[in-house]
């Protein structure tokens, strides 16, 4: 049997302050798929991808950077959302970008690495959950969390060895039902197992 294409996931960081900490986190994360041969990352870094704070009206045409991010989030097999919690939820660049989009999510597996204070981002993880299903994309049950994100880097800003983990009772999500709902174009095409070993 030939190996499935890797995987090719775009991780989506939600936190576009100046000083934020979500670009170690998301260091973190893309440290860990470079080394792997069955997963290719496009980093999608809200700070840079400039979308208008305001959405078009109907029948308008998208402004120039949806019409840009659009074909890296079309061409994504998984995506993985890097976000921080502020006031309970999730920054709100990272729900403008969501919101910006509709196909492009249609049916893809949503995985989430998070971080932040007591609660390690988990409950803007939960929201991202239900903004997803409206979205019909699939959320990944098991996350990695970072609780008080800022004392599990090292100096060098590397993760702890235990770093936050977490896994759910039932053990992994199952990739084979994920990849099941491909979205036709990419049936089985991938297997979501890279992503599995990761969250
Ligand atoms: C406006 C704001 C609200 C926050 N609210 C929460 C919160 O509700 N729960 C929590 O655990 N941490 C909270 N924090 C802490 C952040 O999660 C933490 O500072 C994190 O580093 C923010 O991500 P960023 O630096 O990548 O922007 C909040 C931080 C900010 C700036």
């Amino acid at each position: 049997m030939t190996n499935p294409s890797p995987l090719h996931v775009a991780m989506i960081i939600g936190s576009t302050r100046r000083s934020r900490f979500g670009s170690v986190v998301a260091g973190w994360f893309a440290e860990q798929v470079t080394p792997r041969a069955d997963m290719t990352l496009d980093v999608v870094d809200l700070r840079d991808t400039r979308l208008p704070d305001t959405l078009a009206d109907d029948g308008e045409d998208a402004p120039e950077p949806v019409r840009a991010l659009a074909p890296r989030l079309a061409a994504a097999d998984a995506f993985v959302v890097v976000t921080a919690e502020y006031n309970h939820s999730f920054p709100a660049p990272l729900k403008t970008a969501i919101d910006s989009f509709v196909d492009e999510w249609r049916a893809k597996p949503i995985g989430f690495v998070s971080y932040g204070g007591m609660s390690g981002g988990l409950r803007a993880v939960e929201q991202l959950r239900l903004v997803f299903s409206e979205l019909h994309a699939t959320t990944i049950r098991d996350t990695v969390s970072f609780p008080i994100c800022w004392e599990r880097f090292g100096r060098r800003r590397h993760a702890h060895r235990h770093g936050g983990r977490q896994r759910g009772r039932q053990g992994p999500a199952r990739p084979a039902r994920l990849v099941g709902s491909c979205p036709p174009g990419r049936p089985h095409r991938t297997s979501l197992r890279p992503l599995r070993r990761l969250l």
